[in-house]
């Protein structure tokens, strides 16, 4: 894609459940608009994988389908915001999920003297998304992202992205785990939508359509908001 590049730091906020689409559209406006692409979920998965204290903590939530505390996530963002790149704008993927959390954004934004430019709110239907999640797959290399029937690599089995021919997909894709997940969804993240319209910053998509068309709706949010 053609970079549209920002000249000062920007504030993007993706809300949606589980499957809205959050991580395959960030990866596109992060090339897009050279902002870079926050995701509690990525963060939380390589504490996990790295065995750190967080890490330990957090894997038998998300392995639930639940939400890890507060405290933890709050504080791994803070950590990762706090790094140089993210001086270049950033696009929240997963975060906040609660308004503790929310309300810890406002404050660390306040710190640095950022302010959020959009929270977009993907809209989707809750029975679609067991099918978009349970057929996900990403590659191994460079985390793009695939689906078995929505989105395949042009070559069977080959990141269109990076070349990398090992794929993996995540162990809370599951059909009983991803019920779990809506449901905290619904009960902890869905508030944000109005705790953001109160704050005049809240815009919509529907994000049941083409993955290329919610792209470029997208797009156009972003430049307005900038
Ligand atoms: P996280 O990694 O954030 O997962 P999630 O929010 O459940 O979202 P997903 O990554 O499952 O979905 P997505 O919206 O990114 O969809 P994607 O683009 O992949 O969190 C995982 C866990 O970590 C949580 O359950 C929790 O335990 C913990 N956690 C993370 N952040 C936290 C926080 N802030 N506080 C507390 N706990 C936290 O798309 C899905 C699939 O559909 C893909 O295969 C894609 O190709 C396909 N697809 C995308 N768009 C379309 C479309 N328009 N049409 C057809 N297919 C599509």
């Amino acid at each position: 894609m053609d970079g549209d590049v920002i000249t000062r730091p920007a504030v993007l906020i993706l809300l949606g459940p589980p499957g809205a689409g959050k991580g395959t559209q960030a990866r596109r406006l992060e090339e897009k608009f050279g902002l870079i692409q926050l995701s509690t979920g990525d963060l939380l998965r390589a504490a996990v994988a790295g065995g750190t204290p967080a890490g330990k903590d957090a894997k038998a939530v998300m392995d639930a389908g639940g939400l890890v505390s507060d405290e933890i996530v709050i504080a791994i963002l803070r950590d990762r915001l706090g790094e140089d790149d993210c001086l270049q704008g950033v696009i929240l993927d997963g975060f906040p999920r609660t308004t503790v959390q929310a309300e810890a954004l406002d404050i660390l934004l306040d710190e640095t003297g950022q302010r959020i430019n959009a929270a977009i709110s993907m809209d989707v239907d809750d029975a679609a998304m067991v099918e978009r999640i349970s057929g996900r797959y990403t590659c191994a290399g460079c985390g793009e992202g695939y689906h078995d029937s929505f989105k395949q690599p042009d070559v069977a089995g080959t990141c269109d992205n990076c070349g990398g021919t090992e794929m993996k997909r995540r162990a809370d894709d599951t059909a009983e785990t991803v019920a779990s997940r809506l449901e905290a969804y619904h009960a902890q993240t869905a508030p944000l939508v109005s705790y953001y319209q109160t704050k005049g910053v809240l815009a919509s998509v529907d994000a049941m359509g083409a993955i290329d068309e919610i792209t470029v709706a997208l797009g156009d949010i972003v430049t307005n908001s900038l």
